[in-house]
């Protein structure tokens, strides 16, 4: 019988420096898509893939996001002063039951594998998800990608990434794996290579922030030294740990966003509010007039 994945990493540290100055005091994670903040959205996604419990892994200035997922006494009494029981509804449901969710602190940005070290107290002896807040995989229909790769980890075991298409001369900007087909809903990752030049590409198959993965990860992430940036690189410790442990990738069908880059964002925003009935109307019209003044 597989570890059931339970718990899920949210590493929320980063100085989100492509996103100057929006990101000066408010995190990017923080920033809406739509009505919800990003990180709401990739929260939303890990629950619906049945993880019950999130390690938040902040930084300075972040604890607004701590905030967020707390209850707002004041604010509950007013909405329930005037009347205002959906969106009182609304909020309960939004916010995470006491118990299922854990702070701790990176306390120096030195990298997205640091700050997955940084939770390993917490996630202890069992395989975990991990999922990059600011990359969405919008998904209008059908389940969330965490979902699938759980599904897909429960037949395959090891360790599991989401992969999606890149267009070729776009391959030299994203880790990209190479993989060869097996029955089932996962493919089985023969190689695993960061920001290779296009003739150098094993495929046009880029990681996309989602990862399932066992605790071994943990030992080579402590023993990691700096790589590109000179930041503590996931990638370098998941190239050493395939070479003992096996990984697989899903393909992902739906649509990512990197909400840390602002194309990313504003597409993402445009994606969420057109995909809303209470909104797509009025903003598509809008929209198009925009654009055809243009
Ligand atoms: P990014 O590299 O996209 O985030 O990391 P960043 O460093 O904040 O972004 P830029 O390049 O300066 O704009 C992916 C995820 O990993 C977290 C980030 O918060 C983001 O959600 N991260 C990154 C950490 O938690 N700690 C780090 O040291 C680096």
């Amino acid at each position: 019988m597989r570890k059931p994945i339970r718990k899920a990493i949210l590493p929320v540290a980063g100085l989100g420096t492509r996103f100057l100055p929006a990101t000066k005091a408010v995190p990017k994670e923080m920033l809406p898509v739509v009505d919800r903040p990003v990180v709401q959205h990739v929260v939303d996604e890990a629950l619906a893939a049945g993880i019950e419990h999130i390690v938040f892994v902040t930084g300075r200035n972040k604890a607004v996001i701590e905030d967020h997922f707390d209850r707002q006494f004041e604010l509950e009494r007013t909405l329930q002063e005037r009347g205002k029981q959906k969106l009182l509804e609304e909020l309960g449901d939004d916010t995470p039951k006491p118990g299922t969710t854990s702070f701790t602190r990176q306390q120096l940005p030195l990298g997205l594998g640091h700050a997955v070290w940084c939770a390993r107290d917490i996630i202890a002896d069992e395989p975990f998800a991990l999922l990059l807040p600011d990359m969405l995989h919008f998904t209008p229909e059908g389940q969330g990608c965490l979902s699938d790769m759980v599904e897909a980890y429960e037949e395959t075991g090891g360790n599991v990434v989401s992969v999606y298409e890149v267009p070729d001369d776009q391959v030299h900007q994203y880790g990209i794996v190479g993989v060869e087909p097996r029955p089932g809903k996962a493919q089985a990752i023969t190689s695993m290579v960061e920001k290779p030049r296009r003739e150098d590409a094993p495929s046009n198959l880029a990681i996309s922030g989602r990862y399932i993965l066992q605790p071994t990860i943990f030992d080579l992430l402590a023993r990691q030294d700096p790589g590109a940036g000179g930041e503590i690189q996931l990638t370098d410790a998941m190239l050493k740990l395939n070479e003992r442990e096996r990984f697989f990738s899903v393909t992902f069908e739906g649509r990512v966003y990197d909400c840390g880059s602002k194309i990313g964002f504003l597409m993402a925003n445009a994606a969420y509010a057109l995909s809303r009935p209470d909104i797509e109307p009025q903003y598509r019209t809008e929209l198009a007039a925009l654009l055809a003044q243009d």
